[in-house]
């Protein structure tokens, strides 16, 4: 279990300080703390609660809304074999079949050496690409399970390390905003004019 690294804290600090409500920050925290440890430990939440000023419950109920956070341990990639309609009647179970059998693991289920988990995911918003899957929320699209058998070992060997960071990185290059050229988000508690568009579309401005 780990809280966040000072690293990582520091980086937590200058994301809280772009937002007039420190609790905004969550949902970037939660990414963080799981980019950390490929999933958000226990120990992650606290900390985040003790940065922004809510409870542990609040993290956890806020976080568990959003399917992309994992709240115990997953593997270093992530498969989702979508299930969905077009994908089941293109293939979706031949997939999880030769997944399940070049991983020797059964669909849920996460290899011993802590490499690999297997999901079977809802629509992934790519039907007309079906069958497909995505590896650690990268997509492949009209697979094949001789497809999946190489993806599995081209991810085992390495030789898609380029490709495919490990579950829980975004981006590989980390958004620094210098304080001056932030948005300047005003604490909905201090808004008293209504929205620069409302103001527009009341004199006719716009169209
Ligand atoms: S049914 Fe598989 S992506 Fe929509």
């Amino acid at each position: 279990m780990a809280r966040l690294t000072d690293a990582n804290v520091s980086i937590a600090e200058e994301i809280i300080a772009r937002y007039p409500r420190a609790k905004s920050a969550l949902i970037p925290l939660l990414h963080l703390a799981q980019e950390q440890d490929g999933w958000v430990t226990d120990e992650a939440m606290r900390h985040i609660a003790e940065l922004i000023g809510v409870t542990p419950a609040e993290v956890l109920g806020t976080g568990t809304f959003y399917e992309m956070f994992k709240f115990e341990p997953v593997g270093k990639y992530l498969i989702n074999v979508c299930g969905t309609m077009s994908c089941a009647l293109l293939g979706a179970d031949d997939l999880m079949h030769a997944a399940e059998e070049e991983l020797g693991i059964h669909e849920g289920g996460t290899t011993d050496d802590g490499m690999f988990t297997l999901h079977r995911a809802e629509c992934q918003a790519a039907c007309t690409e079906a069958p497909c899957l995505q590896v650690n929320y990268r997509f492949k699209f009209r697979a094949t399970p001789v497809e999946v058998r190489q993806l599995i070992s081209d991810l085992r060997s390495g030789r898609l390390d380029d490709e495919v960071p490990p579950h829980g990185t975004l981006a590989r290059i980390r958004q620094h905003i210098p304080a001056d050229r932030g948005v300047g988000a005003v604490d909905p508690a201090d808004v008293t004019e209504p929205p620069a568009w409302i103001s527009a579309a009341s004199q006719g401005g716009a169209s």
